[in-house]
């Protein structure tokens, strides 16, 4: 096996061979390594399970290209409904000469990083990276939660937002359009923003500019140390996880965010309304008051 190996994101075992020791460079795995500063030709071989956004997929595959050695080889691989079909017209459009295989559903595509090819690898990259959405008016990225648009839910929670006030969280804080409402009120000392990806929490971090916001890169399904003995947590929690319907992801956010919470604190969340929360929340909290029900959308408010 070579000796510089990388990985992005989890490829099932038996559709690609990874060494133990390769380095994982996933934006949605707390600690892993950036593959946007990785020394440009320092990675003798890369395997990547490639992501399912158009533009987010060409930019990890321009990324990878950018860090691998001449000569190196490089692996992508995808489910055939999620961007598979496309990888090999996506990396002949580098200029690469590559190779296609199927199985269990997925393309598995092949190649080996030419010389020559780096004004169209930059291009992606530039097409693909960090940039401030003068409509959103926020730092953002290709692949990150609602990255061009407010979400709706999002928009309603800001809207319909209690008088908060002490030590808070926003749980899956993406951007943190969320983050900016509730920082407007000067009675919130302390917010702790936290989501899975990297990606999202470095565009949040230049879209808050101030010493009360607090970044955490992290998987809310584990626990964590600084999220204790709060006044209040806000969320629009995920119900997708690698793209898959997961209803237990928002339920464990729940969790999270009742476990976190002092005595009397208060969890304000929207939700998609037809996903079971009451249920969930109930025996975690005192009381649970349904805010508003509008546009396939609900807001609670949940008193510990
Ligand atoms: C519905 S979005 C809300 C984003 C932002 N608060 C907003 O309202 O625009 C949910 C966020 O949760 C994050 N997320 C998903 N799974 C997570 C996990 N296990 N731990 C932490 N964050 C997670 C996603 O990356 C996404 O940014």
């Amino acid at each position: 096996m070579p000796e510089s190996f990388g990985l992005y994101g989890a490829p099932p075992a038996d559709l690609a061979d990874v060494p133990r020791d390769a380095i994982q460079f996933s934006p949605l795995m707390p600690g892993a390594a950036a593959l946007d500063r990785q020394a440009a030709a320092s990675l003798d071989a890369m395997t990547l399970l490639a992501p399912p956004g158009t533009i987010e997929r060409r930019y990890a595959l321009a990324q990878a290209l950018r860090a691998l050695k001449d000569g190196a080889p490089l692996t992508a691989l995808a489910p055939n409904d999620r961007g598979g079909t496309r990888l090999r017209k996506e990396l002949e459009a580098f200029g690469l000469d590559v190779n296609e295989n199927s199985k269990r559903h997925h393309r598995i595509v092949t190649t080996t990083r030419a010389p020559g090819i780096g004004d169209i690898v930059a291009q992606v990259i530039e097409d693909g990276g960090p940039r401030f959405d003068d409509e959103i008016g926020l730092w953002t990225q290709p692949g990150v939660f609602s990255w061009d648009r407010l979400d709706p839910g999002t928009h309603m929670l800001i809207e319909h937002l209690p008088a908060l006030s002490g030590r808070g969280a926003d749980f899956g804080c993406g951007i943190g359009i969320l983050a900016r409402a509730v920082l407007a009120s000067e009675t919130v000392t302390d917010l702790a923003l936290v989501d899975i990806d990297r990606r999202a929490i470095e565009c949040a971090e230049h879209n808050l500019d101030t010493p009360r916001a607090k970044f955490i890169w992290a998987d809310l399904r584990d626990p964590h140390p600084a999220l204790t003995n709060l006044d209040f947590v806000v969320m629009n929690a995920p119900f997708h996880d690698a793209g898959q319907e997961d209803k237990g992801l928002a339920q464990a956010f729940v969790r999270r965010a009742a476990e976190s919470l002092r005595k009397g604190g208060v969890c304000v969340m929207v939700a998609n309304r037809h996903l079971p929360y009451e249920a969930v929340l109930k025996p975690l909290f005192k009381a649970v008051k349904p805010v508003i029900e509008q546009g396939g959308y609900k807001i609670y408010e949940a008193r510990k």
